[in-house]
């Protein structure tokens, strides 16, 4: 029985929501933009940003909303990270439009004709949506190609809508720049933005009950310096399910500390270190100086409370004994700066391992240098 997750199909990546939190300004913008009377305006449409950001989603739900606006209107949408080539794109957009297509054995110019024919004979509007078009090769002579499609026998141009991390280049030659109606570059989401949206979405797929402000806004303490509303849903999804298998009914901290780990998403900011006592900085800095001058990801819990006590000795502070310092990597454990492992077979004896899970340890030995240079200076240079 579902105690904790009311709705799963809500919390899959397809899925996009009927209102987008922070978000809600720039679809309202690209609907009045394309919506011209009863026509869909031609043109091109650059969506730019980070991942995680809700590119992709304000594309859908200004498309799904254009969509109910005009009746003369078809959205292909295609995801140049599957479908890279100008040939496989228009093959992709021709055979959305047109089922039947044989998808494969055409040139490119072959498939242009098609296509122009088929845009002639619909008598419809296309929106044509790109994402992740970085990946795209030759994207020029297909952003070329659709904008001026007109040219040929179709009766209008599909309008195009590209959504990327960066501005391929080629986006910006004047002959491209020309169409270009609007610029939506988006930012990171804000620490208090991604609580509106986490918790909506809780709303949306959880069981009333299995969690309260305190979840979320733990869930946003620990993906805060991504700014990436992906990875939030990931640790809130992930510590439901956890919350769940555990048998619990309300999803738990620890559990939300535990997801962000597994997901490795702890960042290296100054804003998750300073919470940190000068212990555990010392602590995660042994971990951070051993694991960037080995080319492995873990070490043994013995020779990092060595090093450990080597850089207390060097910025002069009396090291904890074993226990305590046991405690404190199972802390910092639980809050996702480490993980820990039995070590397996093929090793003396049964010891733990530690490591830094996806944090750098080459950025975070630099990073805990800095902030121990200013809390203790003056320091050792051997740091
Ligand atoms: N403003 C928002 N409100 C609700 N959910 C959002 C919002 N922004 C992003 N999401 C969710 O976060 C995830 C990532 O968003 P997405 O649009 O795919 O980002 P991007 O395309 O920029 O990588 C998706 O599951 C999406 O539903
Ligand atoms: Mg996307």
């Amino acid at each position: 029985m579902r105690i904790i997750i009311r709705d799963s199909s809500k919390i899959s990546e397809s899925y996009t929501p009927p209102r987008l939190p922070h978000r809600e300004k720039e679809v309202n913008l690209l609907v009045q933009t394309l919506a011209s009377g009863s026509n869909l305006m031609e043109g091109l449409i650059i969506i730019k940003g980070e991942p995680g950001i809700g590119k992709t989603s304000v594309a859908k739900l200004s498309s799904r909303r254009l969509a109910g606006l005009l009746e003369n209107m078809k959205v292909a949408r295609i995801n140049c990270r599957t479908y890279r080539t100008p040939t496989s794109i228009i093959q992709r957009i021709a055979s959305s439009l047109m089922p039947e297509l044989p998808d494969r054995g055409l040139s490119y110019e072959e498939m242009v004709l098609i296509l122009e024919k088929v845009l002639s004979k619909m008598k419809k509007s296309l929106l044509v949506v790109l994402d992740e078009v970085e990946y795209l090769k030759n994207g020029d002579s297909l952003v070329y190609t659709l904008l001026r499609l007109n040219e040929g026998e179709a009766p209008k141009s599909p309008t195009l809508l590209t959504i990327a991390r960066w501005d391929p280049p080629y986006l910006m030659d004047d002959a491209i720049r020309s169409f270009v109606i609007t610029r939506l570059p988006l930012e990171k989401y804000t620490p208090e933005q991604l609580e509106t949206i986490i918790s909506y979405r809780a709303g949306e797929s959880l069981v009333e009950g299995s969690y309260d402000d305190d979840t979320i806004r733990k869930v946003v303490e620990l993906s805060k310096h991504a700014g990436n509303a992906r990875v939030s849903l990931k640790i809130l999804y992930l510590a439901a399910k956890l919350s769940e298998e555990a048998g619990l009914s309300k999803i738990a901290l620890d559990i939300v500390s535990e997801a962000a780990s597994r997901i490795g998403v702890i960042g290296i900011t100054e804003d998750a270190l300073t919470p940190l006592d000068l212990h555990n900085k010392i602590l995660l800095l042994a971990a951070a100086k051993m694991l960037s001058s080995i080319d492995r990801s873990w070490i043994k819990m013995g020779g990092l409370l060595e090093e450990y006590k080597l850089l207390c000795e060097e910025v002069g502070v009396l090291p904890y004994k074993y226990t305590a310092m046991w405690k404190r990597v199972r802390n910092l454990k639980n809050i996702g700066f480490l993980e820990t492992k039995r070590s397996g077979e093929g090793m003396k004896g049964q010891t733990t391992l530690i490591s830094l899970g996806s944090i750098p340890a080459d950025k975070l030995r630099v990073k805990l240098k800095e902030m121990l240079e200013e809390e203790l200076s003056p320091l050792p240079s051997s740091l």
